[in-house]
């Protein structure tokens, strides 16, 4: 059996301490806001699998269908000994690359959920035994350090997730990606791509209500850790494209005038009835803007694929 090991790269309470400093920031700001990094505990993550199954949410299944035709491409293009994968969820679908990547001697994936990180190395382990898999509890975008494993380096950021980021912090994070490659290593990119409005507006507003679930689950876990009391059932999921900045934007509109407490903050806080606070942005790239994005970041862009519907793009590109 291949080594497993869990290290969680900052101490319990700087996590409450990013959850309070994120929470006081955005819930005393005009408008309302949180990042959406606080989605994600073992109910949130539970619910971000699920959406990636929805009929609506076309870019797991568009990603994965690039993964499929591409692996053996970028196992040879790469010839990575290390693979660290940024915000790696279920890491269901980078099991194509890990298959393809035949060298490879350590998997590392990072996330802020444990719970997450512990079921797809436990599931990992039992089929790759000579594979040594490092996960990180760990938030991508503040200084990580990565454990000293065998190069060539491949850092893989799947599932569109670098649009959550706001565009001066996507330069910030690509940067700080860039430090952790030595010239010569990878970046493996997953980006979901503009396109008609009705089919993005739909797949973050879903029939069946999973996306609202998980929206709302933000207020259960500040709720739960702040001791506040957000009733969830008093807001209402939004999901609406903005044209200008090209990205989707997920809201929670008060029903109602009401007032929350958090008492961990010894904060009040009154939300009109019909205002909103917005819970994540996702950006949409057109290949222009991620080539840009990448040559600022130091990184040479070598490969741009698409999915055959052309909805979704993964970009390789090379440290410099
Ligand atoms: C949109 S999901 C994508 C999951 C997976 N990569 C995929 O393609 O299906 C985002 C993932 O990033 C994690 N995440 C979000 N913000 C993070 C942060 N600041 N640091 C580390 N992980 C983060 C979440 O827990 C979640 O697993």
């Amino acid at each position: 059996m291949s080594p497993f090991l869990v290290t969680r790269t900052l101490p319990e309470d700087a996590t409450d301490a990013a959850l309070r400093a994120d929470v006081l920031m955005g819930l005393t700001s005009t408008p309302k806001t949180l990042p959406p990094k606080w989605f994600y505990d073992a109910q949130g993550s539970e619910l971000f699998e699920k959406i990636t199954e929805l009929p609506e949410y076309y870019p797991t299944r568009a990603e994965r269908e690039i993964l499929v035709g591409r692996a053996g491409e970028i196992a040879a293009a790469t010839g990575a000994r290390t693979l660290v994968e940024l915000g790696s969820g279920s890491s269901e679908k980078t099991r194509y690359v890990i298959d393809a990547l035949t060298g490879l001697h350590t998997y590392v994936p990072v996330d802020v959920s444990e719970s997450a990180l512990t079921q797809a190395g436990q599931a990992l382990i039992g089929e790759r035994p000579e594979l040594d898999v490092h996960a990180l509890i760990a938030d991508f975008t503040g200084g990580l350090v990565l454990p000293d494993t065998p190069g060539p380096r491949l850092v893989a950021f799947l599932g569109g997730t670098l649009g959550n980021l706001l565009p001066a912090e996507r330069a910030a994070f690509l940067a700080s990606v860039r430090a952790l490659l030595s010239p010569g290593d990878a970046l493996l990119l997953g980006t979901d791509l503009v396109k008609e409005e009705r089919v993005l507006v739909e797949a973050y507003d879903d029939a069946a209500g999973v996306t609202a679930a998980f929206n709302k689950n933000v207020l259960t876990v500040i709720n739960r850790e702040l001791g506040a009391d957000f009733d969830p059932g008093a807001f209402e999921h939004v999901a609406l494209w903005d044209t200008d900045n090209e990205w989707i934007e997920m809201r929670l509109r008060s029903r109602t005038a009401q007032t929350v407490k958090v008492p961990a903050l010894d904060l009040a806080v009154h939300f009109a009835a019909g205002e909103e606070m917005r819970t994540e942005v996702s950006a949409k790239f057109r290949r222009d803007g991620v080539r840009a994005e990448l040559s600022a970041a130091g990184l040479e862009p070598a490969h741009w694929w698409t999915d055959g519907g052309g909805r979704f793009a993964l970009s390789l590109s090379v440290a410099r």
